[in-house]
C-alpha cells in the first residue's frame, strides 16, 4: 500500500512539483492525496488543479487561525493523508496542530541544519565565509527548522557567489534530495 501523503505550500510549488513527478513513479511508495495552502492564489494550487489533483486552500486571515487549522486538518483527515510535506509553507503551525500529527510532518529547508534556521539562510551562509551552502529534509516539532535531520545536500559556495545565485543552485538539490528522502522516511 502507497503511503498517502499532504503537501502543504504557500507560493509558486516547485518542491511539491517535484514530489508529484517522483510519485506518478509506479514504484514510488507514496502517491499524493491532497495538496493544501494557506493562500488560494499561490500558483502552486492553480499548477495542482491544472493536473486534476485534489487540492484544498483557505486564507487564515478570513476565519482566525484556529479555525483554520481545524479546517486544514479535517481535510487531510478526510484525504487520508498519512504524512504531510510542507514544501514552501510560510506559516508556523500551532503547537497543538504540531502534537496532533507528532512525527509524521516533514519539511524542506534550505540550509544545511542546525545552521541557519529561519530565513535569509543563503546570504547568511555566503556572509559567514561557509564553504557549503545545501539544504535539509527534517522533522517539523514545535520548534521552528529544530526537529531530527533526515537527509541533507551540500551545495559549493563559489567565489563571488549571491545568495540569487546560490539559492537557484540549492533548488536543484531540492528537487533530488526531497523526493528520495520522503520515500525513505514512509517505507521505514
Ligand atoms: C524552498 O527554498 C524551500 O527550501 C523553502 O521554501 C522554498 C519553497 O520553494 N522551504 P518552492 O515553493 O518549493 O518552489
Amino acid at each position: 500500500m502507497k503511503q498517502r501523503v499532504g503537501i502543504l505550500l504557500s507560493g509558486r510549488g516547485s518542491n511539491m512539483m517535484a514530489l508529484v513527478e517522483a510519485a506518478r513513479d509506479p514504484n514510488a511508495p507514496y502517491g499524493v492525496a491532497l495538496i493544501a495552502s494557506d493562500k488560494p492564489d499561490a500558483a502552486g494550487i492553480a499548477w495542482a488543479q491544472a493536473q486534476g489533483l485534489a487540492t484544498w486552500a483557505l486564507a487564515p486571515k478570513n476565519v482566525g487561525k484556529p479555525a483554520y487549522e481545524a479546517a486544514l486538518d479535517s481535510a487531510l483527515r478526510e484525504a487520508q493523508v498519512e504524512t504531510i510535506a510542507l514544501a514552501g509553507y510560510m506559516r508556523l503551525l500551532s503547537d497543538d496542530f504540531v502534537a496532533r500529527w507528532r512525527g509524521r510532518i516533514v519539511n524542506i529547508h534550505p540550509s544545511l541544519l542546525p545552521k541557519y534556521k529561519g530565513l535569509d539562510t543563503h546570504a547568511r551562509a555566503i556572509a559567514a565565509g561557509d564553504a557549503h551552502g545545501g539544504c535539509s529534509v527534517h522533522i517539523v516539532t514545535e520548534e521552528l527548522d529544530g526537529g531530527d535531520v533526515l537527509g541533507q545536500a551540500e551545495v559549493p559556495i563559489l567565489p563571488g557567489d549571491t545568495p540569487e545565485a546560490l539559492a537557484a543552485r540549492v533548488l536543484e538539490q531540492e528537487h533530488r534530495l526531497y523526493p528520495r528522502t520522503l520515500a525513505e522516511f514512509v517505507s521505514r
